[in-house]
């Protein structure tokens, strides 16, 4: 489906009647990194599932050369305005977790509840802002192929890499599908996000922070420490998983998403 926000042509899967879920990808992959979640929890009859393409990345319009966590969040917003939605859970995986900070800053009271995965609340460093330019435009100069060799090596664990094909082979596709210019847009915009620690300590919906226990881009240790500065915060670990945890560990990640919902809506 595709609805017109902010002028822009966003791409949104819709599943089930319940309380509102949606699940927000991370860069540079596309809404269908949460197929299994989705189909998952559709058989509880208990959710809505909504997972947008952010602006430039899937299916979603690229509208100019700089996508930001504020545009992206203001995107979410208008798509929940578009779907009646007041509130809703909000499951980020990396980017997608510096897009829910954002919409945090912006949008508190519409955030009902909030999974934060493989994602940190702090801003990149000096060096990590020089490198997000860099690829940008290796995006650009050389394609969304090269940027899948970049960064795949990142994302998922040794033994994925080497022993699981088919999980390498789905995340390469949604790289190579992305277009170079939207994945040069979504570099930029991460590079200029705010810093999200100061929001911490103010969050007061209910809230569950995963992370691979491979995972070197968010590691556990940062995400162990953002968790314990949120109030009543749960913690999950996904044992043999890297970065794209849902992915390479998708019954552990759905467990632990699962007891959360459970418990809390
Ligand atoms: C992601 O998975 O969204 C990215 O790895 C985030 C990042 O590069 O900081």
């Amino acid at each position: 489906m595709k609805a017109r926000i902010n002028g822009v042509d966003i791409a949104y899967d819709d599943h089930g009647i319940g309380y509102p879920i949606i699940f927000l990808h991370g860069f540079p992959l596309n809404r269908n990194m949460w197929a299994g979640q989705i189909s998952a929890l559709l058989s509880a009859q208990r959710y809505r599932l909504v997972a947008p393409d952010w602006r430039g990345l899937g299916d979603s319009e690229l509208p100019g050369d700089i996508s930001t966590m504020e545009m992206l969040a203001d995107d979410l917003a208008g798509l929940m305005d578009h779907l009646g939605m007041q509130q809703a859970v909000l499951c980020g995986l990396s980017m997608g977790g510096y897009a829910a900070f954002a919409f945090l800053r912006k949008y508190a009271q519409r955030v009902g509840g909030l999974i934060l995965a493989d994602t940190r609340p702090q801003a990149d460093t000096e060096d990590r802002k020089i490198n997000r330019e860099k690829v940008a435009q290796l995006a650009l100069e050389q394609g969304s192929e090269a940027i899948a060799d970049l960064q795949i090596p990142g994302l998922l664990t040794n033994d994925t890499l080497q022993h699981r094909s088919e999980v390498v082979i789905r995340v390469r596709q949604m790289i190579n599908t992305a277009s170079p210019s939207g994945i040069a847009a979504a570099s930029r915009g991460m590079a200029c996000r705010d810093d999200s620690t100061d929001l911490l300590a103010t969050i007061t919906c209910p809230t569950l922070v995963i992370v691979g226990e491979h995972d070197t881009l968010t590691p556990p240790g940062i995400a162990r420490n953002y968790a314990d500065a949120i109030p009543g915060a749960n913690f999950a670990l996904i044992p043999q998983a890297g970065h794209l945890s849902n992915l390479e560990q998708p019954e552990a990640f759905l467990e632990a998403i699962r007891t959360f919902l459970l418990t809390s809506f």
